[in-house]
């Protein structure tokens, strides 16, 4: 085949903590726990997270705060360097570290409008409960804005869409470059999806 598959880009979804482990259980009980005393997470999530609450913009280093997500953050650290191992970047002038990490609740009728991660290198979520009939987080392909006049590709074609959509299940991480547009559609389930998301940058260490 001659032609060459050029600027590719690369999600990553691996299974990271076993839903049955007692870190699993652990992270659960506390997302509840940081849900139900965090006041200004309220606060800034009826402005900005309609049905939902979030900690993004309160609690947002929990990795400092808890030594469960501590936990977490080591095994999250692995699946990182195993990313940027696939993607063959070289991070040797600076570090690549964990800056943010934060919990989400998507109740019924909770959005997340297409967003990116700005100065960011690498962004995911893990996922701690994700109803069969609740939403997937959707990517856009981040050539769209160029597509001019571009026939459509064949509906067979599923990893070729403009738009890719991926239904992780409960103990998944999933990984993928902090420009990549994402969101996550109004979630329509009885019951919540949880997850904890997360910003790697490259610093100075
Ligand atoms: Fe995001």
């Amino acid at each position: 085949m001659p032609s060459l598959p050029v600027f590719s880009s690369q999600i990553y979804q691996a299974s990271c903590v076993k839903p049955s482990s007692s870190l699993f259980r652990a992270l659960k009980k506390e997302l509840s726990q940081i849900e139900a005393a965090d006041a200004q997470g309220h606060s800034w999530s009826s402005k900005n997270y309609p049905n939902g609450y979030t900690s993004y913009g309160s609690w947002d280093r929990m990795h400092q705060m808890s030594p469960h997500f501590a936990d977490l953050q080591k095994l999250l650290d692995k699946h990182v360097h195993a990313y940027i191992k696939n993607l063959q970047w070289d991070v040797r002038a600076r570090e690549i570290q964990l800056t943010r990490i934060w919990v989400n609740v998507m109740r019924e009728n909770t959005l997340h409008g297409m967003h990116i991660h700005p100065l960011s290198v690498v962004s995911g979520t893990f996922y701690l409960q994700t109803p069969a009939d609740g939403s997937a987080i959707k990517f856009e392909d981040p050539r769209f804005n160029q597509f001019m006049n571009r026939p459509p590709v064949k509906a067979s074609a599923k990893k070729e869409q403009p738009f890719l959509s991926i239904k992780p299940k409960a103990g998944d991480v999933l990984l993928f470059e902090s420009w990549m547009r994402h969101e996550v559609p109004i979630h329509q389930s009885k019951t919540p999806r949880l997850s904890i998301s997360f910003n790697y940058d490259w610093i100075r260490a």
